[in-house]
């Protein structure tokens, strides 16, 4: 590494949060959601993850399947539907499908595959991908549930709300319950439905044994106290109501679960500038000094993965945080700092005391994009134990 830009994972944190989780919740398949490069911790991050617990995973494409089982022997589910002609790679690798239309099962031909295993994907309302229609899926599930070159391994849908508050998660579980009412679940190896929020706050689904989870492993918990001060019980005596009178299931406030985010974005500080009053920085000169101050460039940028709107972010320097000021530029970003801060210090972006949830708050971001948007080209350090692990797969 020359250009001091990098991400660490404390795999500790992350370990910490797979062990709260199973130890709180009883699932026997947890899968862990590994898209988008792991949610930038890099996909070094299966080796680990599944030491922890973590028994199955789930990737966007083939491409990232194959990335991860470089790192593991667990079973892994592409979430989104691949090209017929490459069905046979995932059969080879020790890799499940997901069947996401009628029209996607009949394509596959039994004859051309000995262990190819799937899992039937049925839209409950997030209209993006899945089986709709219950004669059609109950003929999917006769024709595969006792074929062995195409086995129907697992039984799944996706909620599009957190069901806080809202019908729209009980509607959808309602849903699935309803159009998979003709067929026999329990003869279905895994039947997964829920994500990190329905974990976090819906009792358990007595039928579902997976659970797919994504930002409770990285160590973003959703549940909040929303209903603090006196605008706060207003809020929940009015939810109450809304509950009440749309019959919206009841939900967890609190995960009581110890979370710790693992990944920080780091880079360093190149070059120092003194301005005075009325001095001005960086292109379209959208930042002018108001007193003698002294500005760190640091070698990070929009090439990176910062996007524009990291100029209201803050960022931190020997615990202390400072405010990146000017425009991000496409491989360096200005910083106001004081006389603390000197050519070489570390500077870290998110992760660490900078809360990436407030990260993600101040620059309009979600803390999956802030985390995915990282470079994949931008090298990833695993430390355990706080040894760094730099072992060559
Ligand atoms: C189909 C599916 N399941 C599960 C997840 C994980 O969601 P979360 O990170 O909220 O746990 C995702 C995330 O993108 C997803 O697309």
């Amino acid at each position: 590494m020359y250009r001091k830009t990098y991400v660490d994972i404390n795999v500790d944190n992350i370990e910490n949060n797979i062990k709260e989780i199973i130890n709180k919740y009883d699932y026997k398949y947890y899968i862990g959601v590994v898209k988008g490069n792991a949610a930038g911790h890099g996909m070094k991050l299966c080796k680990y993850i599944t030491k922890f617990g973590i028994n199955y995973l789930a990737v966007s494409s083939l491409e990232e399947a194959l990335e991860s089982r470089k790192y593991t022997d667990v079973p892994i589910l592409i979430l989104e539907p691949i090209h017929i002609d490459e069905l046979k790679i995932a059969e080879k690798n020790n890799i499940s499908v997901t069947i996401s239309s009628y029209n996607y099962y009949k394509r596959i031909n039994k004859e051309d595959y000995s262990n190819l295993k799937i899992h039937l994907k049925i839209n409950t309302g997030m209209n993006r991908l899945g089986v709709s229609n219950k004669e059609e899926i109950t003929e999917i599930y006769n024709d595969l549930i006792d074929d062995e070159r195409v086995k129907l391994e697992g039984i799944y849908t996706h909620f599009a709300t957190t069901g806080v508050n809202d019908k729209y998660y009980d509607d959808q579980l309602n849903k699935f319950v309803e159009l998979t009412s003709d067929i026999d679940l329990n003869r279905v190896e895994m039947v997964h439905l829920g994500r990190s929020c329905t974990l976090e706050f819906h009792p358990k689904i007595s039928f579902a044994n997976g659970i797919r989870i994504g930002l409770i492993m990285y160590g973003i918990g959703q549940t909040f106290n929303r209903y603090i001060g006196l605008k706060g019980k207003l809020r929940k005596i009015k939810y109450h109501f809304k509950r009440k009178i749309q019959n919206i299931s009841k939900t967890y406030e609190s995960n009581n679960i110890n979370l710790k985010t693992g990944i920080e974005l780091n880079t360093e500080v190149i070059e120092l500038q003194q301005l005075k009053p009325g001095d001005k920085v960086g292109y379209g000169l959208t930042y002018t000094a108001n007193a003698n101050t002294k500005i760190a460039v640091c070698p990070i940028g929009y090439a990176d993965g910062l996007s524009l709107s990291f100029k209201n972010s803050k960022v931190s320097i020997n615990n202390k945080l400072y405010k990146i000021v000017g425009t991000i530029n496409m491989g360096m970003i200005t910083i106001e700092v004081d006389s603390d801060v000197n050519i070489g210090d570390k500077v870290t972006i998110f992760g660490g005391n900078v809360n990436i949830k407030n990260v993600a708050r101040a620059t309009n971001n979600t803390a999956y994009t802030v985390m995915t948007h990282i470079d994949s080209q931008i090298p990833r350090r695993y430390f355990v134990h706080g040894k760094e692990d730099s072992d060559e797969e």
